[in-house]
């Protein structure tokens, strides 16, 4: 999609659809109001029926026959000054609205908003945008994407062209790197394996100079004595994988900040096996590696001057012959010894292997992202991302990341007194902590290969894909990683 900003007279500005808001008082904004004018007061009477509906977010989308824009997108929004939250629905819901259209102009941008300029508004409407026009179409023998192929967001006025400008270059970028996520995320198991991951990074490292790629397969893995990582590719007629992806926008010597991605294409949960119900969903468990291949691509788009690394542990979970039993005692390349009690909690046994990899990048920090937990579902539902940290600085900085851009993290305590949970009798740890507090145990298991360097974990099992009518990955915490990233 192209995305432009411009300062955009609407009585003359030609457009599938102008989207314009409305408030309490059915009153139009400036764009608005010349718009009503210029094709003859059509809109004020429209408005005046009453057939806008007075919830914030409600859309009506009227057909001009003698207007510039051959459609107007009534949207309501509220008195006076709006919230954030509530211009993020504003953006959602005429996003939603125009994405059977070639293309539309938004005038949102006359909103005025607490606490945020109009780079963020164009920021937030692109992103909006990018997202409402994604559909999974890959596996459809018959496939129709949606037309929206224009966005334009009007700055409000001219000295805020190059701040719009800006926002809305980021906001495409995390819609880009977001529908990269899903993307991967939704594909099935059989199609997007360990293999399949890694052929799609060596893609990238060949599309990109900025970017390369390196793979390390088992027998690679083997002789780094990863006993954790392969104790759960085993079982899998799928080899593992261990994806490195470096991007270099940075200068040689800046210190990389190194995502660590859990990317079990298929959790079968081995011979703890899961329950049948609702089994096919433990495709999006590689959420996280698609989120470190969303990073990446929002990256190569923006190229900014930094150093990042993903890492991607992939890796099917699997029942056989071969597979790892309860009770069997594995080597972890730390050198620290661990006791599977059960086959299912497999991404921390992948995830510690790669995050003892990752000090050789001697990263700025690392954060891992991983679909760790159903008790992470439990606790926080769909809507927060279960964060923890080593360091409150980086709790912090992540925290805020995700109150701008509307891809929220809630912290979750890392504390001492919940390590003794993993004691083993017949290892250095187990890797299951029992049944209560399952998110934070899982947590503490990682804690304890990352001792090196700074780190935060994101447990995304209840933020990466939506259950229900709405299936489908939906590209978290792509957005925070990115505003995280450009340390805005
Ligand atoms: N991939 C799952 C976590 C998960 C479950 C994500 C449900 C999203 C929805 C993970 O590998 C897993 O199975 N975890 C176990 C851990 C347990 C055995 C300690 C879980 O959460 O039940
Ligand atoms: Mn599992
Ligand atoms: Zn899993």
């Amino acid at each position: 999609m192209q995305f432009t900003a411009k300062v955009s007279d609407i009585s003359k500005q030609r457009s599938a659809c102008a989207i314009i808001a409305v408030d309490a008082k059915i009153r139009l904004g400036t764009s608005g109001a010349a718009l009503d004018k210029a094709c003859g007061g059509t809109i004020g009477k429209l408005l005046k029926r009453g057939d806008l509906g007075s919830k914030l977010g409600a859309t009506l989308m009227v057909s001009l026959l003698d207007g510039p824009a051959e459609r107007a997108l009534l949207v309501r929004a509220n008195d006076g000054v709006v919230s954030q939250a509530d211009f993020r629905k504003l953006a959602k819901a005429s996003a939603e609205a125009v994405k059977g259209l070639k293309d539309a102009t938004s005038y949102l941008t006359e909103l005025e908003v607490t606490g945020a300029d109009s780079a963020w508004q164009g920021q937030q409407l692109a992103l909006a945008a990018g997202l409402a026009t994604y559909k999974f179409t890959r596996c459809l023998s018959d496939a129709k994407a949606n037309p929206l192929k224009k966005f334009t967001v009007h700055a409000a006025e001219r000295k805020k062209l190059k701040a719009v400008q800006k926002g809305i270059e980021i906001g495409a970028a995390q819609a880009t790197g977001s529908n990269t996520a899903r993307e991967l995320g939704n594909l099935p198991g059989n199609i997007c394996t360990p293999s399949y991951l890694a052929s799609e990074a060596r893609d990238l490292a060949k599309k990109h100079t900025k970017l390369t790629t390196t793979i390390l397969d088992e027998k690679k893995m083997k002789s780094l004595g990863m006993g954790a990582f392969l104790s759960v590719a085993k079982g899998s007629d799928e080899p593992p994988a261990l994806i490195a992806m470096q991007y270099k926008g940075g200068k040689a010597g800046d210190k990389p900040v190194v995502l660590v991605g859990k990317g079990i294409t298929f959790d079968s949960g081995g011979i703890s096996i899961k329950p049948g119900q609702s089994m096919d969903e433990m495709k999006y468990d590689m959420g996280g590696a698609a989120s470190v291949f969303g990073v990446m691509h929002a990256l190569l788009e923006l190229q900014p001057a930094i150093n990042v690394v993903g890492l991607v542990a992939a890796a099917e979970n699997m029942p056989s012959g071969r597979a790892s039993k309860p009770g069997d005692i594995v080597t972890s390349m730390s050198g620290k010894t661990i006791e599977i009690l059960n086959t299912d909690a497999e991404g921390r046994l992948v995830l510690c292997d790669t995050l003892t990899y990752a000090a050789k990048y001697k990263p700025k920090t690392v954060i891992d992202i991983a679909t760790l937990t159903g008790a992470c579902v439990i606790a926080l539902g769909n809507h927060a991302t279960g964060l923890y940290a080593n360091k409150q600085g980086l709790a912090d900085k992540l925290l805020a990341a995700g109150e701008r851009t509307g891809d929220r993290a809630w912290q979750m305590p890392l504390w001492d007194e919940y390590q003794p949970m993993l004691d083993s009798n017949f290892a250095d740890m187990q890797n299951i902590g029992g049944r209560e507090a399952g998110s934070v145990t899982a947590a503490c298991f990682l804690s304890r290969f990352t001792k090196d360097y700074t780190w935060a974990h994101l447990d995304i099992a209840g933020s990466a894909w939506n259950s229900g009518a709405n299936k489908g990955a939906t590209g978290r915490p792509v957005p925070l990683l990115m505003e995280y990233l450009l340390g805005k």
